[in-house]
């Protein structure tokens, strides 16, 4: 049976009442990374508060190869993730869940990948859709049996942080395609394709981004925003749970075929 990563992002420290609760560290080449093992109607799940349980943890410092190690290690085989975005788009509103399809990259010094110096072979994954398509309509059948309103695309900008943007920088954003801005989808998304995970992000709007909003951005309000939504986000993420088929059936689990028998994340030790 599939084992269920679940990463919470800001505002979402603790996930649900799993049963037979326990933390476990687990040992990778990036670090020890501390997971909330836990069950869920026979479901197994391991959660992760991508920024620390207090928050402690800043975008531009989150150990993202330690968590997708880990994760991959206790056997985990998809993740739901949710993350706080601003919205350049007027159409997604602050207070609305949007379900990337796509993501464009201005991160600046971040290590995107477990390959980096070519000893453990060459690796060109592909991001045709970087999030996982069975995941996503999993998620998006979840919010249609809870009646909850999703938006089922939108192309999210990845910031390097922890500074918010500026106007300019929305301006472009907006001009190149993009509906989100958020610090945190890459390199996670990558990694997880990496590792042949499943991965797909619930990312709920917390604002309209610098220059849409007619007044300055703090992170008090976007984790008043999160505060706000946070029970009905917990109820779509355990409904997805719920909805999650024992097999996978689509590509993620064979994007590394071309390693051979290092693929399924055999490179990590
Ligand atoms: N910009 C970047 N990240 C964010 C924002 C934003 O406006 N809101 C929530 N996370």
């Amino acid at each position: 049976m599939t084992k269920i990563g679940i990463i919470g992002g800001t505002g979402v420290y603790d996930l649900m009442t799993l049963s037979g609760v326990s933390d476990e560290d687990v040992k990778t080449d990036y670090g020890t990374v501390k997971l909330q093992m836990g069950i869920y109607k026979g479901i197994q799940i391991a959660f992760l508060p991508r920024h620390g349980e207090k928050h402690d943890v800043p975008p531009h410092r989150v150990n993202y190869r330690g968590n997708i190690s880990a994760l991959k290690k206790v056997g985990v085989e998809r993740i739901i993730a949710t993350g706080a975005v601003g919205s350049l788009n007027l159409e997604m509103r602050p207070g609305e869940f949007i379900l990337p399809d796509q993501f464009i990259d201005f991160t600046k010094n971040r290590v995107q990948t477990f390959f980096e110096d070519g000893a453990k072979g060459f690796v060109h994954v592909d991001m045709t859709n970087p999030y996982c398509l069975e995941t996503r309509k999993i998620i998006i059948d979840a919010a249609k049996s809870l009646e909850m309103p999703v938006k089922t695309r939108g192309t999210y900008v990845c910031t390097e942080g922890p500074r918010f943007e500026t106007p300019a920088e929305i301006k472009m954003y907006s001009h190149i395609g993009g509906d989100l801005v958020g610090m945190t989808t890459v390199p996670e998304v990558i990694l997880a394709r990496e590792t042949e995970i499943c991965y797909a992000s619930i990312a709920m709007v917390t604002n309209f981004a610098a220059g849409i909003s007619p007044t300055p951005l703090t992170h008090a309000e976007v984790l008043e925003a999160m505060r706000q939504n946070n029970e009905n986000l917990k109820t779509l993420i355990i409904k997805a749970v719920e909805l999650v088929p024992d097999e996978r059936n689509c590509d993620c689990q064979n994007a590394l075929e071309e390693l051979g028998s290092l693929g399924q994340g055999k490179y990590l030790s």
